[in-house]
């Protein structure tokens, strides 16, 4: 058991897929995975640990924002040595050419901080996805009926933005889309070698005002958490 995950070693599995939601979480085990068991509470922060075709995997909450997702990535990593990290989430889209409901796959995330901007200092560390992940995830992707966009995204500390103009030389320079995870979760992965990917729905528009229709969001998780298990296990 750590601080923030009442699971005992063991119960975790080595593939990990990480929405922001809890009960997202809950949702996928029981929607994706035999046997599911509850191996986390602590906090409401729910995890699952059940089998996908013949694999073991870990589905676990990381809450909103970079802190809260260092808090689980920094515990799954060093006190359950998690191997395979894949956050599962949703993200703005900031191009013309993505489109709500569409896929993203982040190569890389930028960022003004992260929690580990404390080490680096002065140096512009760039965190990016592990590449056997990103490709397999690109592979399992063009299977489906869903458009899919690989590139460079934002994560940001806030979600009620105040800079439109830092948004609009990010657009300028190829940002695909913002979120609020992906980017500690690339540097932790890298600090302690292990692999990382985030894949994203476009759950809205920050150019157009779009937003993922209600009756759409549940097809659209159902195909990341497809994706995310097919790239963990290729
Ligand atoms: N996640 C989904 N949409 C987002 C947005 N517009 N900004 C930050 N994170 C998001």
């Amino acid at each position: 058991m750590t601080i923030h995950i009442g699971a005992e070693k063991g119960q975790i599995a080595d593939t990990v897929l990480m929405p922001g939601d809890p009960y997202r979480a809950k949702w996928a085990a029981e929607r994706f995975l035999t046997d599911p068991t509850c191996i986390n509470e602590t906090r409401g922060m729910l995890g699952f640990t059940g089998m996908w075709n013949g694999n073991r995997v870990t589905i676990q909450g990381s809450g909103m924002g970079m802190p809260s997702m260092s808090i689980y990535a920094n515990e799954l990593i060093r006190d359950f040595d998690v191997q395979t990290l894949i956050r599962v989430g949703s993200c703005g889209g900031m191009q013309p050419q993505v489109k709500v409901r569409d896929v993203i796959l982040a190569m890389t995330a930028s960022t003004v901080s992260t929690p580990s901007s404390t080490i680096f200092r002065e140096f512009n560390y760039a965190p990016c996805a592990d590449y056997g992940l990103l490709s397999a995830a690109a592979q399992a992707a063009q299977d489906r009926s869903v458009g899919v966009h690989v590139g460079g995204i934002y994560s940001s500390d806030t979600f009620y933005n105040e800079r439109p103009d830092l948004n609009e030389q990010m657009t300028r320079h190829g940002i695909l889309g913002v979120e609020m995870e992906a980017a500690e979760l690339y540097t932790l992965a890298a600090r302690y070698g292990r692999r990382a990917l985030a894949v994203l729905t476009v759950s809205d528009h920050l150019q157009t005002g779009e937003a993922l229709p209600a009756e759409d969001r549940e097809r659209s998780f159902a195909d990341m958490i497809e994706i995310a298990l097919n790239a963990a296990f290729a």
